[in-house]
């Protein structure tokens, strides 16, 4: 294995000049919850031989860092229903060189998770909460309860995680009106939010994604009549912009995956729970790092080969179609959301 490589010097750049140092790595495409917006209600996940199980996991995560990785975040499906996500956990977040290890979650394994997340380095989590009302909550998420949710938020609180952050996707019609109260829950608890416009991943038919779509301008300005918003210059390399509440600590986020216009900054790529390497959400190219995993198990050198020759086929940039038929064969809990 070359030790020599320096993560000072980015290793993984694309043809446009752009250095990928954030990984997106998918611990599972199972989900306790069938969110509407993610998953159609009989979804068949992939079987079990096919999942890069979490030895490699981790090892892939540890070559990400030897190329240059600083930033890698867990997402699922929902990590949580993962058996041993603990041990990965703690496994990425001592690997040297990582500057952050990051989770997305639905909250509901939190009461039972947080500490030992925290204990093993997790630096910050990302819990999606799309409605305050319990019966809408199961609506919008089949199967979810709320209150556990309610207590995985409060969980994490205790266990001492600094920076927490909301994920809402809202859908006109469907929580359009809850985002004043999601605001005001983040704001008494000191947490950030972002509010999220639906991606067109995966065909659905419990709504049709076109009729349903509000715009984070929309949001914004709604929300710009009570509160007032004050722009972060910061920029995150993805399709975010955030906001601070004028007196309070909490940032209000809003994520447009639809506008292109952060496609020339974008710092990531994705990995699904089968190891294919994703490098961009909106187009199908990827790379099976699965097959030079299990080809070469104790040698990394074509796996840092096949990681660094993917760059070249980072597309441009992405253009979401809203229409039927044009959308994304991929399910969000495919490409690790
Ligand atoms: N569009 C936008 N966001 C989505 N998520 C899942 N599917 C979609 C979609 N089609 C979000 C969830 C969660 C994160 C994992 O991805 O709400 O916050
Ligand atoms: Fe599960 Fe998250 Fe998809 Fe909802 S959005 S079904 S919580 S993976």
């Amino acid at each position: 294995m070359n030790a020599d490589v320096s993560t000072d010097n980015p290793v993984l750049q694309d043809r446009f000049g752009r250095t990928i140092d954030y990984v997106r790595l998918s611990v599972t495409d199972r989900c306790d919850f069938r969110c509407v917006y993610c998953m159609a209600e009989d979804m068949t996940f992939v079987p079990r031989a096919q999942v890069l199980t979490l030895e490699e996991m981790a090892r892939l995560a540890r070559v990400l860092v030897q190329l240059g990785v600083k930033r890698i975040r867990l997402t699922g499906g929902e990590p949580l229903v993962r058996r041993d996500v603990a041990h990965l956990v703690h496994n990425i977040g001592a690997i040297d060189g990582l500057r952050e290890l990051n989770m997305t979650t639905n909250g509901a394994g939190l009461p039972r998770h947080a500490q030992a997340l925290k204990a093993a380095g997790v630096d910050r989590l990302n819990i999606s909460l799309d409605s305050l009302d319990p019966e809408r909550f199961r609506a919008l998420t089949r199967t979810g309860d709320l209150h556990k949710v309610l207590a995985g938020i409060e969980a994490v609180g205790h266990a001492g995680f600094r920076r927490i952050k909301l994920n809402s996707v809202i859908l006109r019609g469907r929580n359009q009106d809850e985002v004043p109260a999601l605001v005001d829950f983040a704001l008494e608890r000191g947490l950030d939010i972002a509010f999220i416009e639906e991606m067109p991943l995966g065909a659905i038919s419990e709504h049709d994604r076109a009729l349903e779509f509000v715009s984070s301008e929309a949001l914004r300005n709604q929300l710009s009549q009570r509160l007032t918003l004050v722009p972060m210059a910061e920029k995150t390399g993805g399709p975010s912009r955030y906001w601070q509440v004028l007196g309070s600590d909490s940032r209000i986020g809003f994520i447009s995956p639809h506008s292109q216009n952060f496609c020339h900054l974008c710092n990531r790529v994705r990995i699904t729970a089968e190891g294919r390497m994703l490098l961009c959400l909106g187009h199908e190219h990827s790379v099976d790092l699965r097959a030079v995993l299990r080809a070469h198990p104790t040698d990394d050198v074509p796996l840092r080969q096949a990681i660094i020759d993917a760059m070249a086929i980072k597309p441009e940039r992405h253009d979401f179609n809203l229409a039927p038929g044009e959308q994304l064969v991929r399910f969000m809990n495919m490409t690790g959301g």
